[in-house]
Formats: C-alpha cells, sequence, structure tokens
C-alpha cells in the first residue's frame, strides 16, 4: 500500500483595495521612495480602511476564493487552521468565526500563532492530520491585519508591513506529491528583538502601557535582519541537503516576503543562479506576516506545473523559522 501524502489542491487570496504608496508614507513619516525601495523592495502595501472590519474578514473572502476555484460544498472541510498574528479577538478562536461564516459546519478549527512562521507550521499541522488519515480536507488561512498593531509614526516599522489573505487546502494524495519533508526550529532569544511587548500576560494593557505605545509592534531591524538571512538560508540548505536536492532540482523558491534582500540572499545560499525560480511579489503587498506564503502561491499558480519542486522558506518573531519541499500536485 502505498503512503499516504498531503497535496495542496487549491490556493486562494484577498488582499484589500486601498494601495499605501511610499510617497504616502513620505507624508507620515521621515523617508523616501528610495531609501524603502534599495533597503527592502516594497513600493506599495494593501490596507483595510474600514475600522469595522478585521484579520477574519480578508480570511473569510480568500477561503471562500479556494473553495469557488476547488467547486468545493464548505460541509466537506474537516478542519481550518488560521495562521495569523493579528487574530480578531483575545480568546475567541479567529478560526471558529471564520468556519462558521464560511459555511464550514462539519469543520473545528483553531488559530495558530507563530508570527511570520504562522503560515509555514499551518502547512506542517495540515499535511501531519491528512497524512494521519484522521482527516481528508484542511484549509489553512494566513491572514493579518498589519496595520492593526503598526504604529504609523515609527518608520522603522510602519514601511514594512500590509495587510492581507492568503489560503490553501490540503488534501491526501496517492501519487507521492505534496508535503515531504520540513525543517522547523524556534529560538526564544528572538522576543528580545520582535514583539508587541503589552496586551498579553506579561503586561496586560494599562492607561500606561498605551501611553508608551506598547501595544504597537516593535523590532530591532538589524538583528532580525542577520537571524532571518542565516536562519532562513540555513533551513533550505538542511532540506535540500538531506533530500538529495541539488540548485537544478529546485523549481522554485517560496519565502516569506519581508525584505527582498533577505530572500535574495536565501537564494544566493541554495544557489539559485536563475533569478525566474525566486517568487517574489513584496513590492506590491509589503510584509502580510502570515499572509506572505499564501500571497505568493496564489500570484504564481500558473507557473506550477504538477511535480515540480517546491522550497518555502519563512522567518519571523519568537524566533521561528523552518523550510519545508513540496511537489506541486496540479496543473491549473
Ligand atoms: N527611512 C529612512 N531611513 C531609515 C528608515 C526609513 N524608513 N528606517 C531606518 N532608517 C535609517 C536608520 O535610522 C539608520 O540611520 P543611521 O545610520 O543614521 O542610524 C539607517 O537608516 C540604517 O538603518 P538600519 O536599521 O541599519 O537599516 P537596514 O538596512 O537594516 O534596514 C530594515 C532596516 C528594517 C528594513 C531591515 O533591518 C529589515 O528588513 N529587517 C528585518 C525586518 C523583518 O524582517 N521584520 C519582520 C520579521 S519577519
Amino acid at each position: 500500500m502505498s503512503k499516504i501524502t498531503a497535496a495542496i489542491t487549491a490556493v486562494g487570496a484577498y488582499v484589500p483595495d486601498y494601495k499605501l504608496t511610499n510617497k504616502e508614507l513620505e507624508g507620515l513619516v521621515d523617508t523616501n521612495d528610495e531609501w524603502i525601495t534599495t533597503r527592502t523592495g516594497i513600493k506599495e502595501r494593501r490596507i483595510l480602511k474600514d475600522p469595522e472590519k478585521a484579520t477574519s474578514y480578508m480570511a473569510i473572502k480568500a477561503a471562500k476564493d479556494v473553495l469557488a476555484k476547488r467547486k468545493l460544498d464548505p460541509a466537506e472541510i474537516d478542519m481550518i487552521i488560521v495562521a495569523t498574528a493579528t487574530p480578531d479577538m483575545s480568546v475567541a478562536a479567529t478560526a471558529a468565526h471564520v468556519a462558521t461564516e464560511i459555511g464550514a459546519v462539519n469543520a473545528f478549527g483553531y488559530d495558530l500563532a507563530a508570527a511570520c512562521s504562522s503560515f509555514l507550521y499551518g502547512m506542517s499541522t495540515a499535511a501531519s492530520y491528512v497524512q494521519s488519515g484522521r482527516y481528508t480536507k484542511v484549509l489553512v488561512i494566513g491572514a493579518d491585519k498589519m496595520s492593526s498593531i503598526v504604529d504609523y509614526t515609527d518608520r522603522t516599522t510602519c514601511i514594512i508591513f500590509g495587510d492581507g489573505a492568503g489560503a490553501a487546502l490540503f488534501e491526501p494524495n496517492d501519487e507521492g506529491l505534496g508535503l515531504q519533508d520540513e525543517y522547523l526550529r524556534s529560538d526564544g532569544v528572538g522576543r528580545n528583538f520582535l514583539r508587541i511587548e503589552a496586551g498579553g500576560s506579561l503586561h496586560p494593557t494599562t492607561q500606561q502601557t498605551i501611553e508608551n505605545k506598547q501595544h504597537f509592534i516593535k523590532q530591532d531591524g538589524r538583528t532580525v535582519f542577520k537571524y532571518a538571512v542565516s536562519s532562513m538560508a540555513g533551513a533550505c540548505e538542511k532540506v535540500m541537503e538531506r533530500n538529495n536536492l541539488t540548485n537544478n532540482d529546485v523549481d522554485w523558491l517560496v519565502a516569506h516576503q519581508a525584505n527582498k534582500r533577505i530572500i535574495d540572499a536565501t537564494a544566493n545560499r541554495m544557489r539559485l543562479k536563475d533569478e525566474s525560480k525566486v517568487l517574489i511579489n513584496i513590492e506590491k503587498y509589503g510584509n502580510t506576516t502570515s499572509a506572505t506564503i499564501p500571497l505568493v502561491l496564489n500570484d504564481f499558480e500558473k507557473k506550477f506545473k504538477k511535480g515540480d519542486t517546491l522550497v518555502f522558506a519563512s522567518f519571523g518573531g519568537g524566533f521561528t523559522w523552518g523550510s519545508v519541499y513540496l511537489k506541486w500536485a496540479y496543473n491549473s
């Protein structure tokens, strides 16, 4: 009997209409288009302007996109993972709300929080459930309303982040396609360098924490950058090495879009000489945290052929990072 593998069988996405350009940011903080473009590769990001709408609004849209593309009855979905750093609320799982809103009446769901690695970790979780034979249709949604935690007077963060959502459906595959291997790691040293200080159990929200702006995301960009390059590149090398993959075997690098220079450095370490294999859409969306990877999948879906080798890479707060090796399962 052949082993069950877990393959991606459909992807979908949603980004808000509003474009926050580098030009507009020039009016908010002391920065300029040239600095942002050369240091990060970002030209614009999408912002969910409506204060009544939260992460779930985008997650629901992305999920419905997947259902429509796969022509799937939502009642068939077994499980929904919402990978996010910006859940609608604490305690009440965003995934439960999303499941109900899309009509996934037979599903259970929960949120997965591993900062920018949430979607990659969610892929691992979804694939494990499918491979176990316990569930057959697992939806992983990466969604973040980063504008809800960004300080638009802080030029070291507000130029980077944007809002968006993407989703991927995992189903069993009997041709050996889908997730092949993964290398996932974390290191708690990271919480000193990338975090929201207040609002959690360590520093519950007070008048003081708000006045100190401790409810916004803060980072030591230079340190995060160094860790990101060495960790992401190291994880990709590890996955390639233990699966005997050479640079020529890799068809596509699907990396978390935090900074174009981090992605380029990772591609260099993997010796991916052909730039067209390195998928980049950071110029349009910035860093959408949990949504970057599924947004890349959705934007470049038409390029992927059945059997293609995809290497995924991510790095995020915590620190959390890793790499996944996956064989694409369909032609679109
Ligand atoms: N516009 C103009 N100048 C800016 C700026 C901005 N938006 N932000 C910082 N600067 C200035 C700094 O003050 C500094 O000035 P100084 O040399 O006079 O002190 C100079 O630019 C260089 O700052 P530095 O922080 O070294 O820049 P950098 O090349 O590291 O780029 C980041 C900054 C944030 C873009 C980069 O460090 C990065 O991408 N880090 C990783 C971020 C990340 O991935 N976070 C999410 C986790 S996945």
